[in-house]
């Protein structure tokens, strides 16, 4: 009896820790959505709560986007999705844009050789063949139950009915504004004054969607779509044919799967770098008791660091389009190959990126792309990413299809070691060549716990993103926090070059920061920005379902 009293207090530590936190989020019982915007959650929710599944939902979330929230969600742009059905098999889908069949290796340099400044980030030069039409048809045709008609419609009166500006999109819009006219006239759309409270109809959008209702994916890669955005796109300067529409497809990927402890995490493999990343960011902490340390304590910060340091040294110097470039995916994965990156950390001092660098090599993205989560009520996940690289992409906006055009060409590297706007430079995996697809750091992620759905999770926020889903899956499963607490938990990157730590402005103290710089850290001292916006779905212990809203941006979770 006197043994038992005495083991109370560690038998209930125990049990408290063993106890799932409770949900903080939005809780429902069958089925969720989390996106960028209420107004398409909503739509990919009803679009569920009427009978269609997961994959009807997704194709109708990323349209309503479209709609909703053209600073990311698009028809001109790309992404990538993974799913997990309800009996376990798992897949990815790669819609990222790709290269014009008339691009080549030096196409953004002078006869210098020199980088040509906004050539391969502003207007017509920039934009890559788009691939978002093709990768919801693709979704639809494979795992769609319900019509084309069922899905498409409530979008198409969306962008009828128009979509109201909040108090965030009004300080975008303003803030784009004169970028907009440069690159579109001062008659463009976007030339004018939005208040919040002003409703925004887009009755192009809505006729390009019905053509696609029509037609399918035909309905934008041929016929009247593809050669107006053709012509448009040529007329501005840029170099998308017929050709490049008519052959973009979208491509069935095997996602990258590994375990962390007793989890097993599902994410997008190349082109994207964000599951390679995020497995050798986890492998390397993993033999760490890291949840003992301290939820952005100076110890787990220091951890996350020196893998993230190592593991994006990594990335910049290996991955591309695995179509065009070999990726040593069985080398750089591996558990003795890891063990050894992190041979010389030391909580000591920080390692400097110069001892760990693989080369002169570095990638770029920007941080405008938007996330979305869904799970259905058979237990059917979605995990998806799409973006038009920078906000509102190359600015460039077609007025008569109603959509704005990526600047995706700025992911490939320019120019092996030159940097590009972020301020990042590219490798030789990821140089351009025709019809490959520029690396990305989307990723869109599911993770199982006891060969159950556990968690779907991804975020915007260019090279931040590996970074922000990472430490939001750790929020949870080593620090115990809601979904909701995960995804609003302040964050903080890092990213091998430059070799500083970002921190978010709340909630990292200045004795923190002073402790990482004893040991050799250095803090980015400029003006501090939002590391990611993640939406997030956390299936709780009886089944029900907790949504993870970004509190950063308008996001929203919708479900029944
Ligand atoms: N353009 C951002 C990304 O693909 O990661």
């Amino acid at each position: 009896m006197r043994r038992i009293i005495l083991a109370l207090p560690f038998l209930l530590f125990l049990n408290c820790k063993q106890q799932p936190a409770l949900p903080t989020g939005l809780v429902t019982e069958k089925a969720m959505v989390v996106s960028a915007r209420e107004e398409a959650s909503k739509i990919g929710s009803e679009i569920m709560e009427n009978g269609g599944n997961a994959f009807d939902a997704m194709v109708a979330t990323e349209l309503a986007l479209a709609v909703a929230y053209p600073f990311a969600g698009n028809l001109g742009g790309g992404g990538f999705m993974v799913y997990r059905k309800n009996n376990g098999d798992i897949g990815g889908l790669d819609y990222r844009e790709k290269a014009p069949l008339s691009a080549h290796r030096d196409m953004y340099l002078d006869s210098l050789g020199n980088v040509i400044p906004n050539m391969s980030t502003v207007g017509a030069t920039a934009v890559g063949v788009p691939g978002t039409v093709a990768g919801v048809m693709e979704v639809h045709k494979k795992f769609g139950s319900l019509s084309l008609s069922d899905i498409l419609t409530p979008v198409i009166k969306l962008a009828k009915k128009g979509v109201l500006v909040t108090e965030k999109q009004a300080k975008r819009l303003e803030s784009y504004k004169e970028r907009f006219i440069q690159v579109n006239g001062d008659s463009t759309k976007f030339a004018a004054n939005f208040v919040a409270g002003d409703t925004i109809k887009y009755p192009a959008l809505a006729s390009t969607l019905e053509k696609i209702l029509e037609n399918g994916r035909d309905g934008f890669y041929k016929g009247e779509v593809a050669e107006k955005l053709a012509t448009f796109i040529q007329e501005k300067g840029g170099f998308i044919t017929t050709e490049d529409l008519e052959r973009y497809e979208a491509k069935w990927r095997q996602p990258v799967v590994f375990k962390y402890k007793d989890l097993r995490v599902i994410s997008m493999s190349p082109p994207s770098s964000g599951g390679v990343t995020i497995n050798q960011i986890f492998k390397m902490i993993e033999s760490y008791d890291i949840s003992k340390y301290g939820h952005n304590s100076a110890k787990s910060v220091q951890l996350f660091t020196e893998a993230a340091r190592r593991a994006y040294a990594d990335r910049n110097y290996f991955l591309g389009d695995p179509d065009f470039a070999d990726i040593p995916l069985d080398v750089i994965l591996s558990d003795a190959y890891l063990q050894e990156r992190m041979q010389d950390f030391s909580f000591d001092k920080a390692t400097l990126s110069s001892d760990v660098s693989h080369g002169e090599v570095e990638i770029i993205e920007s941080m405008e792309t938007t996330h979305y989560s869904i799970v259905d009520d058979k237990g059917n996940a979605i995990s998806a990413t799409t973006t038009l690289n920078g906000g509102y992409g190359s600015k460039l906006y077609s007025a008569e299809l109603g959509f704005f055009l990526n600047n995706e060409m700025d992911d490939f590297s320019s120019k092996a070691g030159v940097p590009n706007m972020f301020g990042l430079i590219g490798a030789e995996a990821n140089s351009i060549a025709p019809e490959k697809r520029m690396l990305s750091s989307m990723t869109p992620t599911l993770v199982e716990k006891d060969g159950k759905l556990y968690m779907v999770v991804g975020t915007p926020g260019g090279s931040t993103i590996i970074t922000a889903v990472a430490q939001t899956i750790l929020n949870v499963y080593e620090y115990n926090l809601s979904m909701q607490e995960a995804v609003n938990a302040p964050r903080f990157h890092h990213q091998w070059l430059p070799d500083v730590v970002f921190f978010e402005e709340e909630g990292f103290s200045e004795e923190l920061k002073s402790s990482l710089k004893e040991k050799g850290y250095q803090i980015f001292e400029g003006r501090s920005r939002i590391i990611g916006k993640v939406d997030a779905i956390r299936v709780l212990k009886n089944g029900k379902l907790e949504g993870g809203a970004d509190k950063r941006g308008d996001d929203t979770a919708v479900g029944y």
